[in-house]
């Protein structure tokens, strides 16, 4: 197949076919990425810009770290360093860095939509990297390719992710990942961090996370986004942590092979505890290399490396 999204705002605008292309892709960058010498140069010549208006440690620096290993020039922008602490708009910095002719701007934005927006207005290639609320699409890819590698599958799975969903940009985007990939997702949390309406997106919502976990071969644990939130949602962290957080009894009532899963950063000892965090059946390692695989392909994609053939 050819894949034909000049954009990559989110995962509710790619079919299942195309998400598995993107997987499969990601495997061969993978391989380089285990390599000695770590580069290739499938994109050499080409420009991309890394333009973060939040603070980021995973996606910044594998998007970068995936640019350079295929040869791209690759400049990072953070809003505390850019003309817009002096007033500039999103938009002026943003034309502002294209007519420099870049290939690629990879933009995290607090505001849900802020990537649309740019690739509304912009010729280049636009990848959301994390907008507000909305979606965050290279985490979910990098989520998939990593349930995949454990499982040898994603149809049939049961996914359990529990936290704040409201405020997550990463259960949107593995609802709709994963359920267009086959699995059923469940989402637990609080009901002051359930947004109404979620099973309209095709999962189903718990209040009780032992019911969502019960029988899973995935669990994701997600932080209380408290950037996000404005008064209060939760009587304390304590209580959070007693009733919404991962334990190993909680665990038990999973499948026996469960793997548990955290987009980052992880809050310890609130959402899970050390001993699981770092425990035999967490993968959120491999989350983070695998991240940089992922990212690769949708940089490679995106840059119009050639189309690939299946
Ligand atoms: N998972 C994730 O987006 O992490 P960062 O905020 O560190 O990029």
């Amino acid at each position: 197949m050819t894949f034909n999204h000049k954009h990559i705002i989110g995962i509710k605008d790619l079919t299942a076919e195309e998400l598995t292309f993107i997987l499969d892709t990601s495997i061969s960058f993978k391989e380089i990425n285990r390599r000695d010498i770590k580069k290739v140069p499938t994109l050499r010549g080409k420009t991309i810009i890394n333009l973060f208006f939040e603070a980021s440690t995973r996606t910044r620096t594998s998007f970068e770290i995936a640019g350079k290993r295929l040869s791209a020039d690759t400049i990072n922008i953070s809003a505390s360093g850019s003309s817009v602490v002096k007033g500039e708009t999103l938009e002026d910095t943003a034309k502002n860095i294209q007519a420099m002719n870049p290939d690629a701007i990879v933009m995290r934005h607090h505001a849900s939509g802020a990537s649309d927006y740019l690739a509304k207005r912009l010729d280049c290639a636009v990848i959301n990297a994390g907008d507000g609320m909305h979606e965050h699409p290279s985490q979910a890819l990098l989520d998939a390719f990593t349930i995949r590698e454990h499982k040898g599958k994603i149809e049939g799975l049961t996914v359990a992710i529990i936290g704040d969903i409201t405020h997550s940009r990463v259960v949107r985007s593995n609802i709709y990942c994963l359920t267009k990939l086959g699995a059923k997702v469940r989402v637990a949390g609080p009901g002051t961090m359930l947004p109404p309406g979620i099973d309209k997106l095709g999962c189903e919502a718990y209040t009780n996370i032992d019911d969502a976990i019960k029988g899973s071969d995935v669990v994701m644990m997600l932080r209380i986004q408290r950037e996000r939130q404005g008064a209060p949602l939760i009587p304390s962290v304590r209580e959070y942590s007693r009733f919404f957080g991962l334990t190993h009894q909680r665990l038990k009532l999973a499948k026996e092979n469960v793997i548990v899963m955290h987009p980052g950063p992880i809050n310890r000892g609130v959402e899970l505890p050390t001993s699981i965090a770092d425990g035999p059946q967490n993968v959120i390692l491999d989350q983070v290399e695998n991240g940089v695989a992922v990212r690769m392909a949708l940089l490679y994609l995106a840059c119009g490396g050639e189309k690939l053939q299946d």
